[in-house]
């Protein structure tokens, strides 16, 4: 499974793609107006330091928009993707985008149906929000196992890649390499989080005190 960091702070997305584990980046609207700088300039450095594919988010809502959008932010850096949210024209626009030899992440994915049509509509990315729909009582993973299975049944001719969004946990992260998903796109903290167990602290405090009574030193 593809690790992409979900967030526009660029010290943060730097830091955790000096460990070598992130494959790409997925920003939207909120993350940008939190990072409370100019989007063209994040999206470009962002892609100046990770090669994997970097979602940038239109906000027409109307497919001769999202278009001219996406060639504008298409034109950034060749791993760009756009994303364009689940909606007819989204939809429409997302099979211009992608003719056109970019890549698309289609957003704001909340159910099976949604996915089966992102697809249909040459979708390089589906982002369903399961954290969302864990917030009103329904369980976000039921959707990436049915994406998972719907897709398996069609491999010859849906490509699409299901990159799971609005992950809140380190459990959300294991639930969704179990599902199958290719990719997971990560909040840096529970990226950060994924590291860590008591016992393994544990276990190290008590091999560092143990090594230091011995008085060697392997340098
Ligand atoms: O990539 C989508 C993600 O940023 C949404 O997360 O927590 O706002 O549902 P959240």
């Amino acid at each position: 499974m593809k690790f992409f960091v979900d967030s526009a702070e660029i010290d943060e997305i730097r830091e955790l793609a000096e460990t070598g584990l992130v494959d790409g980046v997925t920003t939207n609207p909120s993350l940008i107006a939190k990072s409370g700088r100019d989007f063209t300039e994040t999206i470009k450095e962002i892609c100046s330091f990770v090669d994997g594919p970097v979602s940038a988010e239109v906000t027409s809502t109307d497919v001769d928009g999202m278009v001219e959008e996406g060639r504008k932010l298409a034109d950034i850096a060749e791993n760009v993707t756009i994303k364009v949210p689940l909606t007819w024209d989204g939809l429409k626009a997302c099979r211009a985008i992608t003719q056109g030899g970019t890549m698309v992440n289609v957003t704001l994915c909340f159910n099976a149906n949604q996915a089966l049509l992102a697809a249909k509509a040459g979708a390089t990315f589906i982002s369903p929000f399961i954290g969302r729909l864990d917030d009103i009582g329904l369980d976000g993973m039921d959707v990436i196992q049915e994406i998972r299975a719907i897709y398996d049944n069609y491999p010859d001719t849906l490509e699409t890649e299901i990159l799971v969004a609005s992950i809140r946990s380190p459990n959300h992260v294991k639930l969704s390499a179990l599902a199958g998903a290719d990719v997971a796109t990560v909040p840096p903290k529970v990226l950060r989080d994924l590291t860590k167990h008591p016992l393994t602290d544990k276990g190290l405090d008590a091999f560092l005190k143990d090594w230091k009574s011995t008085g060697q030193t392997i340098l």
